[in-house]
């Protein structure tokens, strides 16, 4: 498994990361399952054994149960904590807390930031998170009140790198201005299926600035591979006959998955993306695991980009 920094930061991690969206194997903490920590540390297992050194999580993750699942994992497992970087994120609150009646929302708040991170740290049973990032923009952040929070979480030692996801490179730059230090990741999707961030800026100033891309869904939920039992809204339309047929044809001949075309399609770019995958399956996590940049030359890359999208190229 190749390795790459984590930003510009002293943090080595594999090119490839592991998402534990799914970890609970359900996102409602009532439906887990009696076998659910089992299916859970194979999987983390199967990652770890794989080279996957980066562990991503949020707050929200079925509600807090994925990162306590991860924490009794960790716990269980000699050394593993020395072997990963984990990060984890904050800022979305569900509705309805903490009292009735409060919207779904963003919350970027001083106080809410802090209270989120010490939150984590005591679900994961760990005392320093090694990337927290902000989930998704706060219509109303204040990027003073957000880096007195980061500044706060770093000095105490609670948090050793931060970053943001699904944020725009103007919220990155109107952040970033008023932080002593720099963030690290910007976590947005990127996929065969959401081909945005390649012409958004998101990839660029990962580029200009040094920051890493962390591609989610990076799979499209599954359905650049063999399926998938749940997506987000914002993903059931996608599909593509030419581009699933061409990644076949792609995958025969270089005896690999489907799955492993659409890694090695992102890992190519040279922003170094780093794709987050969330399969619970052991032996998929191993096969995509072996995903490689060099596997796809500069002309079939971009025979999967136009068949990827719906216009020709200009
Ligand atoms: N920042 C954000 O807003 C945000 C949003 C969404 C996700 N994320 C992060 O991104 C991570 C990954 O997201 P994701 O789970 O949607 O990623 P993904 O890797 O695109 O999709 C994983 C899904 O694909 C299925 N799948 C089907 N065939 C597969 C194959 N051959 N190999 C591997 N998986 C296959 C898996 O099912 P099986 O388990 O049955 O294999 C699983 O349900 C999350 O865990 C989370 O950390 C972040």
């Amino acid at each position: 498994m190749q390795k790459s920094r984590v930003g510009t930061s002293s943090l080595e991690t594999s090119r490839i990361a592991y998402g534990c969206w799914r970890l609970a194997g359900t996102w409602n903490p009532p439906e887990i399952g009696p076998d659910a920590t089992d299916i859970a540390r194979r999987a983390i297992v199967a990652a770890i054994e794989s080279g996957i050194t980066l562990f991503d999580h949020a707050d929200i993750y079925c509600q807090g149960a994925a990162e306590t699942l991860f924490g009794k994992i960790l716990k269980d497992i000699p050394g593993m904590r020395r072997q990963i970087l984990i990060a984890t994120k904050c800022g979305i609150r569900a509705k309805d807390t903490p009292s009735t009646g409060a919207p779904y929302r963003y919350d970027f708040r001083k106080e809410y930031i802090v209270r989120s991170c010490e939150s984590s740290l005591q679900r994961l049973g760990v005392d320093v998170i090694d990337l927290y990032q902000l989930h998704r923009p706060d219509y109303l952040m204040d990027p003073m009140e957000v880096a007195e929070a980061f500044t706060l979480l770093r000095e105490q030692g609670k948090v050793r790198e931060f970053g943001v996801s699904n944020f725009r490179p103007s919220q990155v730059e109107a952040l970033q201005a008023s932080l002593g230090f720099s963030l690290q990741v910007n976590q947005v999707e990127i996929s065969l299926f959401q081909l945005g961030p390649l012409e958004n800026g998101v990839l660029d100033q990962c580029l200009t600035r040094g920051m890493s891309p962390m591609a989610w869904s990076p799979l499209g939920g599954g359905k650049l591979a063999d399926g998938s039992t749940r997506v987000l809204p914002s993903q059931q339309g996608y599909s593509s006959e030419r581009l699933l047929s061409l990644m076949d044809t792609m995958a025969r001949e270089k005896s690999v998955s489907r799955a492993v075309i659409a890694l090695s399609w992102l890992l190519k770019h040279p922003s170094e993306i780093l794709p987050i995958v969330g399969s619970l399956q052991p032996e998929r996590i191993q096969t995509v695991a072996a995903s490689n940049p060099d596997l796809l030359s500069h002309e079939e890359w971009y025979q999967l980009l136009a068949a990827a999208r719906a216009e020709p190229l200009p």
